[in-house]
């Protein structure tokens, strides 16, 4: 049986993690995979994530199942993070996922039980995850214009020409905030032109939400979201716990599916525990336990939000300096975008035969299509890839 299989592609993200490890140059910088770390390339345990695990550990009394859609606790506590009030809860199904891909990829499963002929849009770029289980999955796929190369900013223009071929009943897959894998994110205002188009196209949106509170603050960063909730009947929300807790390894993640009322909640929430339980049965629980516990303790939270806050102004640190460095030694503003952008990522806009001279000629890893994870920088390195940027020409 197995002689019939034939060779998979590596995931091009993850490979970097065993190439930077094998990098033998002390002086290497590690911009590739999308995990936060702090100025000593640490990627530390959260303070609250520490405490609500010693309490885990003293207090909990059982390892029995939780259920297949997860603890109901971690579900109202998610959707209250995320969605805030911008809908009623009695429109929310939920099921507990592994990781944000777990929910991208129930999701996925959800549409191809409910419109199997529905088309998912994607931007272009996105993160490489998504076309490839859409693809995996034997799903319909197409492409909207995001990134303008020129100016590192959103194609606003190209997007909106682009949703105009939209179908009836076809899902947009949008990131809700800190677009990976460019940095650059839609307006507010920009936003309600697109949900302008999806509505009259008759669309359903699917929003991939993984760094709430990486970009402009945690309640900021699900406007979007929920600005699109509440114009819609029916919603796909898939959020991650990963980047936001640093839990990455515990695969803590949500499905949220907004439907029209209550009653077809019920059928909704009954179709996203038939797919946990053909898929992995029950979900993880320590991670979205630890995310339960901080989030309903107000002292855990209020740290919890705090470590957020310093996470996040870091790396707008790192951008600022990043974009001042690169003006002083270019004497231009063609590198601004990278102050603009919001999130780990930004886009550097270089070929893969550029990221590969940064790589053999200074140790700066970074993925093929130019995306650096702005966390794997410090005060000390970004001079450092200011010059590798500059010297290579880019
Ligand atoms: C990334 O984009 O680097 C992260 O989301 C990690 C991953 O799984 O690709």
């Amino acid at each position: 049986m197995l002689e019939n299989l034939s060779a998979q592609p590596a995931d091009k993200i993850l490979a970097l993690i065993a190439e930077f490890k094998a990098e033998t140059r002390p002086d290497k910088i590690d911009l590739g995979v999308g995990v936060y770390k702090d100025a000593t390339g640490n990627t530390p345990v959260m303070r609250a994530v520490k405490e609500a695990e010693r309490r885990l550990v003293a207090d909990q009394t059982s390892k029995a199942y939780t259920g297949i859609a997860g603890d109901p606790a971690f579900s109202e506590v998610m959707i209250d993070l995320v969605l805030g009030d911008s809908v009623a809860r009695a429109r929310v199904a939920a099921v507990a996922t592994p990781g944000g891909t777990g929910a991208i990829r129930q999701a996925l499963e959800l549409v191809r039980l409910a419109a199997q002929k529905a088309t998912v849009w994607l931007s272009n770029p996105t993160w490489p995850n998504h076309p490839s289980i859409i693809k995996y999955l034997g799903m319909n796929m197409a492409e909207y214009r995001y990134f303008d190369s020129e100016t590192r900013g959103v194609d606003f223009e190209g997007l909106m020409s682009d949703l105009e071929n939209l179908s009836e009943g076809d899902v947009v897959l949008l990131h809700g905030c800190c677009h990976n894998p460019t940095g650059a994110n839609l307006s507010y205002e920009q936003m309600a032109q697109v949900i302008g188009v999806m509505q009259k196209k008759r669309a359903v949106p699917f929003v991939d939400i993984a760094y709430q509170g990486f970009g402009d603050g945690l309640a900021e960063d699900a406007r979007i979201t929920r600005l699109i909730a509440r114009s819609f009947d029916n919603c796909l929300i898939a959020a991650s716990c990963s980047k936001n807790f640093g839990i990455y390894r515990e695969r803590t993640g949500i499905l949220m599916a907004i439907a029209k009322d209550a009653d077809q909640q019920g059928i909704t929430q009954q179709n996203l525990a038939f797919l946990n339980r053909q898929n992995f049965s029950s979900p993880p629980d320590h991670g979205a336990r630890v995310v339960t516990t901080i989030l309903q303790d107000p002292d855990l939270r209020a740290d919890w939000e705090a470590e957020l806050e310093e996470t996040r102004n870091g790396m707008l640190a790192l951008r600022q300096q990043l974009a001042d460095e690169l003006k002083r030694l270019t004497n231009s503003d063609r590198f601004d975008f990278l102050a603009h952008h919001r999130g780990m990522f930004s886009r550097l806009g270089t070929t893969p035969e550029m990221v590969e001279k940064l790589r053999a000629e200074h140790g700066i890893y970074m993925v093929g299509d130019s995306r650096m994870n702005i966390a794997g920088l410090n005060a000390q390195t970004v001079p450092i890839l200011a010059k590798a940027i500059v010297d290579a020409g880019i």
